[in-house]
C-alpha cells in the first residue's frame, strides 16, 4: 500500500466565528491519487492549504515524509514552508496563475528558475515537459493564445517541472467543459500517480473525482465519507491519457535544479 507521503492529525482552523476546518484526520499514501468533495464553504481550500503549509492550523499536524525524512510542516517557520511548497510541492489550481504577459515556456521555466536554474536549462526542462504533455509547438505563445484546456496543461507542467513528490489541485478543472476536463485529468494523473507520485485534488466534479483512488468527503469541516473511486490504485498507473506520457519528459528533481 506504500508509506504515508503525508499524514495530517486534528487539523482545526478557524477565521473569526467560522469553523472552517473542525479536527481533520486525513493519510496519503505515496502514489495515491486522492479527491476531497464537499459542498461550497465546507472547508476543502482550507484543508488543501493546511496540507500544503500554505496556512497553519490552530490545532493539529501535519507531516510530510520523502526519501530524507519526516518533517512536521505545522512546526516550520515561514521561509521553510515556502522553500518546501517550491522544492517539493507544486500546484495547481482552476485559474492556473500563469503569468499572462509571458509565454507557456517561460511560465513553466520560472519555477525552474526560481529554485536557482539558470535560464537556458530551466527552459529547456520547460520545453521537455510541454511537449510530454501534447503542448509541442506551442511554447513561444502567451497564455492568453492558448485555450483552457492547453493552458491548464501549461499550470500542470509548471506544477511537475521541480520534481514534486506531491501535486496540490484546487479544482484544476473547474473553468472548463467535460471534454477537455477529461483531457486535462489524464495530463494530470499521468504526470503524478504515473510517476509514481501524489496527487491531491479538490473538485466539485463527480467524473473527476471517480478517476482518482479515493474520494474524501467533507463537510463542515469535517471529513464525513471516504469510498474507492474508479482510478488505479497506487502502484498500478492510470491506462489512459495523452499520447506521448510525462515519461519522456525530463525528471528534473530539486537536486538537479542545485
Ligand atoms: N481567509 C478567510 N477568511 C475568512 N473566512 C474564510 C477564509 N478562508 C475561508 N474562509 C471560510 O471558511 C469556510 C471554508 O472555506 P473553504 O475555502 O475551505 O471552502 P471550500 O470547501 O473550498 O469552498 P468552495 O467549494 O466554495 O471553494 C467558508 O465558510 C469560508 O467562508
Ligand atoms: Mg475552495
Amino acid at each position: 500500500m506504500g508509506t504515508f507521503v503525508l499524514e495530517a492529525t486534528g487539523l482545526v482552523k478557524s477565521f473569526g466565528q467560522t469553523h472552517a476546518l473542525a479536527g481533520v484526520d486525513l493519510a496519503v499514501r505515496t502514489g495515491e491519487a486522492v479527491a476531497i468533495m464537499g459542498a461550497s464553504g465546507s472547508g476543502k481550500t482550507t484543508l488543501l492549504h493546511c496540507l500544503a503549509g500554505i496556512i497553519r492550523p490552530d490545532a493539529g499536524q501535519v507531516t510530510f515524509r520523502s526519501g530524507a525524512g519526516g518533517v512536521d510542516v505545522t512546526g516550520l517557520g515561514e521561509r521553510e514552508r515556502s522553500r518546501l511548497r517550491r522544492e517539493a510541492f507544486g500546484f495547481v489550481f482552476q485559474a492556473g496563475l500563469l503569468i499572462p504577459e509571458l509565454t507557456a515556456s517561460e511560465n513553466v521555466a520560472l519555477a525552474l528558475m526560481l529554485n536557482g536554474m539558470p535560464r537556458p536549462r530551466a527552459e529547456e526542462y520547460a520545453r521537455g515537459w510541454l511537449a510530454a504533455l501534447g503542448l509541442a509547438g506551442m511554447e513561444d505563445r502567451r497564455i492568453g493564445q492558448l485555450s483552457g484546456g492547453q493552458a491548464q496543461r501549461v499550470a500542470i507542467a509548471r506544477a511537475q517541472v521541480t520534481g514534486a513528490s506531491v501535486v496540490f489541485a484546487d479544482e484544476p478543472t473547474g473553468a472548463l467543459d467535460s471534454a477537455t476536463s477529461a483531457e486535462v485529468m489524464s495530463a494530470l494523473l499521468h504526470s503524478t500517480v504515473g510517476q509514481g507520485r501524489t496527487l491531491v485534488l479538490v473538485t466539485h466534479d463527480a467524473q473527476v473525482a471517480e478517476r482518482c483512488g479515493r474520494i474524501v468527503d467533507v463537510r463542515d469541516g469535517r471529513i464525513v465519507g471516504e469510498r474507492a473511486g474508479a482510478g488505479a490504485a497506487p502502484a498500478a498507473g492510470p491506462a489512459a491519457g495523452p499520447a506521448a506520457g510525462p515519461s519522456a519528459g525530463p525528471s528534473a528533481g530539486p537536486e538537479v535544479a542545485a
